[in-house]
């Protein structure tokens, strides 16, 4: 990512999750999950939404799923309500199609069950996902979120069912804890 595009970048991040270390500014993931940028960019070089795609295999029902998930999405304030957030995690929906993932899967603040759904990932009534690790479990019902996901394998299809009312495993470790 050029660097221009980069500080923009941190610079939303760090306005919308402020962290502790001013020479770092921006969210800094696990490189265990593979993150992958994506960012929305006008002509004029201005980033008008940016997000992250996580990735690690999850163990669920007996099976063994490539899953990802979106993290750290968001729309510059000067731009928010214009379609942006929208469009980009629809982009972000079909890029992990594409990648060959089995599906995408994440959680969100409750509120924004909708703002996810217009972008084609439906909501899994009744799912938590797990976060954290075996020994320090971080379990999303905990606070209030849901869970959204979208099916692409076959396999994944076949199996959508029984993601719905049901604790997922996802273990994602201790830097990213829940995405
Ligand atoms: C959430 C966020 C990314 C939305 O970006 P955006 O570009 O403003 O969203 P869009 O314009 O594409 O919105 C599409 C639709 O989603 C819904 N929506 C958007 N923002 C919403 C919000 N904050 N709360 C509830 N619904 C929202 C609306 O239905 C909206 O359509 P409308 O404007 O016609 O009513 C943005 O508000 C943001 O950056 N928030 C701070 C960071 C954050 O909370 N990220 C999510 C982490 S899970």
């Amino acid at each position: 990512m050029p660097a221009a595009v980069r500080e923009q970048v941190s610079a939303l991040q760090e306005d919308a999750w402020p962290g502790n270390d001013p020479g770092r500014p921006g969210v800094a993931h696990d490189p265990a999950l593979s993150p992958l940028s994506m960012v929305l960019v006008d002509d004029g070089g201005t980033v008008l939404a940016a997000l992250d795609i996580l990735t690690k295999h999850l163990a669920h029902d007996g099976g063994r799923y490539l899953a990802s998930g979106l993290s750290t999405v968001v729309t510059s304030p000067a731009h928010r309500r214009r379609g942006h957030g929208r469009r980009l995690v629809t982009a972000a929906r079909e890029a992990i199609q594409a990648s060959g993932a089995d599906l995408g899967i994440f959680t969100c603040d409750r509120p924004l069950r909708g703002f996810y759904a217009s972008a084609g990932w439906q909501c899994l009534g009744g799912t938590v996902l797990i976060g954290g690790t075996p020994q320090q479990p971080f379990p999303s019902d905990q606070l209030d979120k849901v869970t959204m996901a979208a099916f692409f394998s076959r396999r994944a299809c076949a199996h959508a069912r029984s993601f719905r009312h049901s604790r997922i495993a996802l273990y994602p470790g201790t830097i990213d804890r829940l995405w």
